[in-house]
């Protein structure tokens, strides 16, 4: 792993194991919703999230409601990077019936645990693995195939995103797709303002144009299928793509 890749690891997993044991402190010098608030903005339906505990809501930092895609493409098998405390995952198990696994991995063991903590319901245990590691060291693992990777809020923390995306192909079923939620650039950033670190930790410092992003993803025998813009916040907007191998 390179040494900006490394650091930035390093600081993204502290800071959100700082947040996994705060309820809404740490986040109040920055102007960013959370809690049900954020998630009912993002469009998740509230009579599913009624049916899971309050506190499952507290340190989810989705970057958009993914469900109707993940319904619409209804895979089987799914990996969920950057999966945090896990919330996408129980909702998918809740509405995907032909669902038969789904994997979640972070770096931060602190909403790894606040996940874990709700897998008591018995059809969930059974479906669903959380397991802790780096997203820049997937390659060390032995993961099965997949029809969906997901990536809700994660991919623009990743440095070097073409290795990424190489390790992504090589994970997916021929058919399977990757479905990515984070901003796109939609003018240039300052100059410096990518080679700081805290710039990157609130998904914008490591944002690509969609330019950039086809080229990284070309370069890894992937393509784009679709990239929707879900909400434009000059400099950048907040999109929803959808890319498949080659
Ligand atoms: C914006 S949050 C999104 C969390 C989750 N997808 C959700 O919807 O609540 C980004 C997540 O990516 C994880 N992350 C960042 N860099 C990572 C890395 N290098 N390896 C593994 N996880 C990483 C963080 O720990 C955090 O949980």
């Amino acid at each position: 792993m390179d040494e900006f890749s490394a650091r930035l690891s390093r600081t993204l997993r502290q800071m959100y194991n700082q947040i996994s044991k705060c309820e809404s402190g740490l986040l109040k010098p920055v102007a960013i919703d959370r809690g049900l608030t954020l998630l009912k903005k993002l469009g998740y339906p509230v009579s599913l999230l009624e049916s899971l505990p309050p506190e499952s809501f507290d340190h989810a930092f989705p970057l958009a409601n993914p469900l109707t895609k993940i319904i619409e493409l209804d895979p089987k098998t799914i990996l969920d990077l950057g999966c945090g405390a896990a919330l996408d995952l129980f909702l998918c198990v809740q509405l995907l019936p032909q669902l038969e696994h789904i994997y979640g991995i972070d770096a931060s063991s602190g909403l790894l645990d606040k996940g874990r903590k709700r897998l008591n319901f018995p059809e969930q245990t059974t479906i669903i693995t959380l397991f802790e590691a780096d997203l820049n060291q997937l390659n060390k693992y032995d993961l099965n195939f997949v029809d969906l990777i997901l990536m809700n809020g994660s991919f623009n923390l990743i440095h070097n995103k073409t290795r990424l995306f190489q390790t992504l192909a090589g994970l997916l079923n021929n058919n399977g797709r990757i479905l990515i939620y984070d901003f796109l650039l939609t003018e240039s950033l300052p100059p410096g303002f990518s080679d700081e670190i805290d710039n990157w930790l609130w998904n914008i410092g490591g944002a690509l144009s969609a330019a950039e992003f086809s080229t990284a993803a070309n370069c890894a025998g992937l393509e784009i299928i679709s990239i929707d813009d879900l909400e434009r916040i000059d400099p950048v907007a907040r999109c929803q793509i959808l890319i498949a191998k080659k």
